[in-house]
């Protein structure tokens, strides 16, 4: 539990580096290597240590030197059930092993995946190209075992809807299976641009046409790779929307202006100000609030380079303070807006609604998910007790409480928020924020539920 007494802006620097999205992938393409690969400035959050431990389990040898990853992947070899049920808890990411595995050893293994706090998560599109690459996809109680007796060959697919997590297994397995894949409707967020360029330096060969087409030419082996991700832009709209929500100013190092165009617009718009440091070591953006009422916006969150569904919790918050009212459609997720629940408890004004609000219908119309939200502000947010339903709403929860007037109790926040935020409570220090640990709470909460 941390304690957070409110009210205070933030104000200082805090520094991003390599994005949680595409270090976690990263780390899993090593596996497709016969030499050693080398990963720089990796965050040290709970998804790097949950896909070390698997990379370890499956015979690769994992060493971090200060923020600097080194994957000897030359003994890959078999993983027990429960090893891997061990160290993959209920993270999604043993789904994304399935394409390395099956090339490299002839067998992966997905542990049950349950659901989690935003939606089904289904990861029906992941096996069903699994099968067309010839995977043989077998359910059993304890998980869900894959073999490839006959090797894996290019596909032609088009996914339902552009996910990223798909789109990156038809990557991972088309690089060194026979022949040519062809994926349509592909996710292009800058996380998988940046695997792309992990790939390539390994060997693959990998062509993204217009209109969402990625053509991969299967290679016969790939090398290793040295590479340094691109900065989290997810925690950068964090800590801006922090800076706003709370009247404050913050510069994040690190963070870069063309991976967060849409969201640079979206901070403008509501009144934030910010300003871009683009020099190559030591920039960043500054955000700031400049004075003045902030204004309403309606908004929808979509597939790149529409407003990442990640953003939208901290906007949220920071809208509970812009004069008038604000729309937020959420159309990837159906259900990534439960969190406001909590904000209401805090004296924001935001209601919920099935309807496809403020653009145009989405997959979720009609079918019954409050996936729009409206807030009308600005609101004096109050302190609470919050409960921290998963890693994006968590941080936008304790955005409000550092927003609000009193002393609010946040619970959740080791099983949550280190996954995706490193260092936060030394950052938040950092910024002035007066948050405490009561000493006997200073013990691991369990591990995470969800990706
Ligand atoms: C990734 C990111 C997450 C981000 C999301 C969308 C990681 C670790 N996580 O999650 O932070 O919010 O992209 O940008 O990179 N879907 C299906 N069937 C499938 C797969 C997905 O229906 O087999 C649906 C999902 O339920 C969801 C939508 O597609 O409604 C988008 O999901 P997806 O893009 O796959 O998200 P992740 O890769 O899990």
């Amino acid at each position: 539990m941390l304690m957070i007494h409110g009210g205070t802006p933030l104000e200082g620097e805090v520094t991003v580096r390599g994005a949680k999205n595409l270090v976690s992938k990263a780390m899993v393409a090593a596996l497709l290597g016969n030499s050693p690969s080398v990963l720089r400035g990796v965050p040290a959050i709970r998804d790097v240590e949950v896909v070390t431990g698997l990379l370890r389990v499956h015979g690769v040898d994992v060493d971090l030197d200060g923020d600097t990853l080194y994957m000897d992947p030359t003994s890959v070899g078999q993983a027990g059930v429960d090893e891997i049920n061990v160290h993959a808890g209920t993270s999604r990411i043993p789904i994304l092993f399935c394409g390395p595995l099956l090339h490299r050893l002839g067998h992966a293994f997905i542990p049950d995946l349950g659901g989690c706090n935003i939606g089904g998560r289904p990861i029906d599109f992941h096996l069903e190209a699994l099968r067309q690459f010839g995977a043989v996809v077998d359910k059993t109680p304890e998980g869900t075992h894959l073999s490839a007796p006959d090797g894996l060959h290019g596909i032609r697919y088009e996914l339902d809807f552009p996910s990223v997590g798909a789109t990156e297994q038809v990557l991972l397995t088309a690089v060194t299976a026979e022949g040519t894949t062809e994926l349509r409707n592909a996710a292009i967020e800058p996380e998988i641009m940046d695997l792309i360029c992990v790939l390539q330096k390994m060997g693959a060969i990998i062509k993204v046409h217009t209109n969402r087409v990625i053509e991969v030419v299967g290679v016969g082996a790939l090398g290793g790779y040295s590479h340094r991700p691109l900065p989290d832009r997810i925690e950068a709209a964090s800590w801006a929307s922090a800076a706003l929500a709370t009247g404050g100013n913050v510069f994040v190092r690190g963070s870069n202006q063309a991976d967060m165009m849409t969201f640079l617009n979206v901070f403008r718009s509501i009144g934030g100000a910010y300003d871009v440091d683009d020099d190559p070591l030591e920039g960043g953006i500054r955000f700031w609030h400049p004075g003045g009422p902030l204004k309403p916006v309606a908004l929808e969150t979509d597939v790149h380079p529409g407003l990442m569904t990640d953003w939208q919790q901290p906007i949220v918050v920071a809208l509970t303070q812009a004069d008038g009212l604000s729309i937020m459609h959420e159309t990837v997720y159906e259900n990534r807006l439960g969190y406001t629940s909590e904000l209401r408890q805090m004296g924001a004004g935001i209601e919920l609604y099935s309807d496809c609000l403020g653009g145009a219908p989405c997959r979720w119309g009609r079918r019954n998910f409050l996936h729009s939200a409206v807030i009308a502000g600005p609101t004096k947010l109050h302190a609470a007790e919050l409960r921290i339903p998963d890693l994006r709403a968590g941080f936008s929860h304790l955005i409000a409480a550092l927003a609000a007037e009193g002393t609010s109790r946040v619970y959740g926040v080791d099983r949550y928020i280190t996954r995706g935020y490193e260092n936060f409570e030394d950052k938040l220090r950092g910024l002035g924020a007066k948050i405490e640990r009561p000493a006997l709470e200073r013990t691991r909460e369990p591990t995470p539920a969800d990706a």
